[in-house]
């Protein structure tokens, strides 16, 4: 599996340039698929047909990653750049990105006259190399994601963009693994979560689901001085009660939790103070529907190094397959 999660964090990918990611999964999951198909705005949607006496179910993990998009070329050739999602100054100095031609930059600032202060984004720049606003090989409007291999150390992965690639990988693997479900399954690998949901929004939309369920990270509470959270690397995968987008479905959270205890997966429950989900765009589509999501517990998250430990993604995958391969009474 980790030969799989390597080959989608490291792939490029930010909001609204999901191409080369949709290219990457799509024979990953096409055994496992009845009906393969791309919507308008690019989602990636995988049907698997149940026995006619189940829910229709909709999985939501997103393509998309965090990134920059070029905003300004200085008459010397450094690109001045805008964020695509949640990018923070204070992780940006000396890192590196990718455009989707494969042409890499590196990140710095202005001059720091108070080293104890980062400047905002509009005062970084993206060095590409290049000695002139001519021969940059870069246009105002491309989109770049962030550099940086996977590493795996023990139990812990880090590398960018677990968010969310490393809900792709639970996807993927559950279709996988799962024999049977009376459900009709829609696994979607959605676009332009970091901007705002956007492409789960569509989906769920149109496929009308009546359980939906993202898969994505939270953020934990076990580093020094961190944020007050209750949830650990290596405890199990957090099961989401609320975070700023939504309150799951009571129901839904009762059955993950049975179905847990019953497989003896251990489990986290989620609260989580700032940020959102697909779960969120999905709970409010159409008439609306049992929302809840299945969030692998990681450090770091939107930084370069966003850290997963392997037994929480197992039993990320071990949870949504006991969720999907029994009856739901909500
Ligand atoms: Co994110
Ligand atoms: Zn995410």
């Amino acid at each position: 599996m980790n030969d799989l999660i390597k080959k989608l964090v490291e792939a490029y990918g930010p909001s609204g340039f999901e191409d080369q990611m949709r290219d990457l999964i799509r024979p990953e999951i096409a055994p496992y698929a009845d009906e393969l198909s791309v919507d308008a705005m690019g989602n990636l949607i995988a049907f698997r047909r149940g026995d006619g006496t189940g829910l229709k179910v909709m999985m939501a993990a997103h393509m998309d990653e965090i990134g920059v998009m070029v905003t300004h070329i200085t008459e010397k050739g450094f690109l001045r750049f805008t964020n695509i999602g949640g990018v923070y100054a204070h992780t940006l100095m000396g890192g590196r990105v990718q455009f989707a031609d494969g042409t890499i930059g590196v990140i710095y600032s202005e001059r720091l006259a108070d080293r104890g202060k980062v400047h905002p984004l509009d005062k970084h720049y993206i060095d590409v190399g290049a000695s002139g606003r001519e021969e940059c090989p870069i246009a105002i409007g491309a989109a770049a994601g962030f550099v940086r291999p996977l590493v795996v150390q023990g139990q812990r992965l880090s590398a960018k963009s677990m968010d969310d690639r490393i809900g792709c990988v639970v996807a993927i693997e559950t279709m996988k693994r799962l024999q049977n479900s009376p459900h009709d399954l829609y696994f979607v690998f959605s676009v332009q979560e970091e901007i705002g949901t956007r492409g789960a929004q569509v989906a769920a939309n149109a496929i009308g689901p009546d359980v939906g369920i993202a898969l994505d990270v939270t953020w934990t509470g076990d580093t020094p001085e961190g944020q007050m959270m209750a949830v650990g690397l290596g405890l199990g995968p957090a099961i989401k009660v609320k975070d700023s987008g939504m309150i799951a479905h009571a129901g839904l959270v009762q059955l993950m939790k049975q179905r847990a205890a019953e497989a003896e997966i251990p489990y986290q429950l989620e609260v989580l103070v700032g940020g959102s989900t697909d779960a969120r765009s999905m709970q409010l589509a159409g008439p609306g529907c049992a929302a809840g999501c299945i969030s692998i517990p990681c450090r770091y998250v939107h930084s370069q190094s966003e850290t997963v430990d392997a037994d929480d993604v197992e039993n990320s995958i071990r949870l949504l397959t006991a969720v999907l391969s029994g009856e739901m009474a909500l």
